[in-house]
């Protein structure tokens, strides 16, 4: 089955076309980072102008770039949630729209089950069951997989998400947006024994996560250590993203080896923009290997929002039989664990 997958949730537009025997033919994303990063973050309503000026443009592409007819496209998969409530209409009333002209069947899909399966995409896939860490910039979730649509959700934070915590961060050290992978490359030329900082919720018990207080915490660091202008030296700033990386991997760590020992599992997926954080595969990679389990991953360019993972999950449901109706469907808050089975 040939499936074209549109993501629009956030800041990037995503189109993709799915083979389920053939595999990936074309991925396309257009990021609107430079829209947005004048601003220090998304600003929904660009973000849905922009979703309108380049949806349908790329699935053109796409089309093109598999070589492909609109006739040959079998599904259509569109991301329907959680997300921007108007980036979200704009890719579910295209999506749902070509669906109908075309006439094939037609999904909202979920973004988080989306970045979940994104691995599968993987030449050598993870194998149901497995734990997954949903690290990304709206969520930190553990959950248990038992297979698709089936869903236990074990933790997830309290407050800020992983991702969000490090684009907080990365506003304070005064870098762009989005911060993540600015604070994981500053913290390279950071010194790990400068600072220490906590591991917020690791000294209970349970699988929830905290990141706001780390987030206190390395704003009141910057303060101590604000020189007479104001600034901090170059040397301090990256030792401060040193620190607080080093919290965040070692936060992670902790909870995915609890989330392993509790479901007697020996898989873990690790999904979700933190996900390309070489210095989080690096301490999950040990974590697994102590307990003779295998870690799974995308590669970086699929841990991030695209249209492939969408393409992806929206094809595995609609070979099980599964579509909509014709309603558009935009889900701005939507539980992971409340989906169907296949
Ligand atoms: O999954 P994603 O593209 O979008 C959401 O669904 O939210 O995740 C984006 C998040 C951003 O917060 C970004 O800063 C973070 O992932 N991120 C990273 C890295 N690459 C992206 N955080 C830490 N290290 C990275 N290398
Ligand atoms: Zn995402």
């Amino acid at each position: 089955m040939i499936v074209l997958g549109i993501e629009t949730s956030c800041d990037e537009t995503g189109v993709a076309i799915y083979d389920s025997e053939k595999g990936l033919l074309v991925d396309c994303l257009y990021s609107q980072v430079e829209i947005h990063a004048q601003y220090g973050g998304v600003i929904p309503e660009l973000a849905s102008r922009d979703h309108i000026r380049k949806t349908l443009p790329l699935i053109q592409e796409a089309i093109k770039r598999a070589k492909l007819n609109t006739e040959d496209i079998e599904g259509v998969a569109y991301t329907a949630g959680p997300g921007l409530i108007g980036a979200l209409l704009v890719g579910g009333s295209i999506g749902r729209s070509l669906g109908m002209g075309w006439n094939v069947p037609t999904i909202g899909v979920h973004h988080m089950e989306g970045h979940l399966l994104a691995p599968m995409l993987e030449s050598h896939p993870p194998e149901f069951p497995f734990v997954a860490l949903l690290v990304s910039g709206g969520h930190t979730q553990l959950v248990q997989v038992k297979a698709i649509g089936e869903y236990t959700l074990l933790g997830e934070s309290l407050d800020d998400a992983a991702g969000e915590s490090f684009d907080k961060v990365g506003k304070m050290l005064g870098l762009p947006y989005p911060g993540g992978p600015k604070v994981a490359r500053l913290s390279e030329k950071g010194d790990s024994d400068r600072f220490h900082f906590p591991r917020p919720m690791t000294n209970r018990p349970g699988l929830d996560f905290s990141f706001s207080g780390l987030k206190t915490f390395v704003r009141n660091t910057i303060s101590d250590h604000n020189d007479a202008e104001g600034g901090l030296d170059d040397q301090t700033r990256a030792d401060i993203a040193r620190a607080f990386e080093d919290a965040v991997v070692a936060t992670l760590m902790i909870k995915c080896r609890r989330a392993l020992e509790h479901t007697g599992m020996n898989t873990l997926v690790i999904a979700g923009g933190v996900s390309a954080n070489l210095r989080l595969r690096d301490g999950l990679q040990s974590t697994v290997e102590k307990m003779r389990s295998k870690l799974f991953y995308a590669q970086p360019k699929y841990c991030t929002d695209n249209g492939a993972m969408i393409a992806y999950a929206g094809c595995q449901r609609l070979l099980a039989g599964q579509k909509d109706d014709l309603s558009i469907i935009a889900n701005p808050r939507w539980p992971l664990d409340t989906l169907p089975a296949l």
